[in-house]
């Protein structure tokens, strides 16, 4: 793997720095092809959590040129992304199954049936059942290998935004239909153009499934990061921020940042 300019292991958890946010993400590309090799040559098998948002385009770039170079296959690979946004047409280009086919399943030998979205489509009086229907088929998949996670400024993983619940209700959040905070709707704004055209609903894989997760790799780049990084990781467990919750499960954590993002690190 890319060495990082600088490791760190907090509490349990494993910090990686590279120098610059390119590096970051061809390590993390790095860390989820081995994944899959050891899976694979494990249990036949490999299952990834994967995220949209800025962060991880390179990341999707990466295993895509893996792939060409006959480097990674997807053939025994199943997919689970962590969110949607509710409602959205699959064929929106805003909706995250278009971004992921956008960025790495038109490009990889993944089979459509393998790679699961929650679905911005379903109505909403069957919403409850299609997100407890997705918590099953991950477990009957025998459970994520790793879970790719970007993070919001306010904290969230997936749209598993910040609430005033309790630890314990927060940490064993399933997967459900969820509203928006004002700072992600903000952050949306300049993909939806405008902040009036964000929809403020979508599905988000719950905390608990993202924390069942046998490893779980957090990927954060830019100045724009720094301070929710450094109270995730520094400040107390709570469902005020939710990345602080990976807390919780230290050891199968694995931070990979840039150095800007690390800035109120160290
Ligand atoms: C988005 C998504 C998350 C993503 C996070 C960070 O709104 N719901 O899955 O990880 O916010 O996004 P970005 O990488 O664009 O900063």
């Amino acid at each position: 793997m890319l060495s990082p300019a600088r490791t760190e292991e907090r509490a349990g958890v494993s910090i990686l720095v590279f120098g610059d946010a390119g590096s970051a993400g061809r390590a993390a590309a790095e860390r989820i092809q081995s994944t899959v090799h050891a899976a694979v040559a494990d249990r036949g098998r490999a299952v990834l959590g994967l995220a949209s948002g800025a962060t991880p385009r390179k990341v999707y770039s990466h295993l895509v040129a893996f792939h060409r170079e006959g480097a990674l296959s997807f053939r025994d690979v199943v997919t689970y992304n962590v969110d949607e946004f509710y409602p959205i047409g699959p064929l929106d280009p805003k909706s995250y199954r278009s971004y992921m086919h956008q960025h790495l399943f038109s490009h990889v030998d993944l089979a459509p049936h393998h790679a699961h979205l929650l679905d911005g489509t379903v109505p909403e009086f069957f919403v409850a059942e299609h997100c407890a229907g997705f918590d099953r088929w991950i477990a009957a998949d025998g459970g994520i290998d790793l879970q790719l996670l970007g993070i919001g400024r306010n904290g969230h993983i997936g749209f598993n935004e910040p609430s005033a619940l309790s630890l314990a209700d927060a940490l064993a959040l399933p997967t459900r239909l969820t509203e928006l905070h004002p700072v992600t709707q903000s952050d949306a704004a300049r993909e939806f153009v405008g902040e009036h055209r964000v929809i403020p609903r979508a599905l988000t894989m719950g905390v608990a499934s993202i924390l069942a997760a046998r490893s779980i790799l957090m990927l954060a780049t830019g100045t724009h990061k720094a301070d929710v990084v450094a109270r995730a990781l520094n400040g107390p467990m709570t469902a005020g921020l939710p990345a602080s919750l990976l807390q919780s499960v230290a050891s199968r954590v694995t931070w990979m940042l840039d150095e800007p993002a690390a800035a109120g690190l160290f």
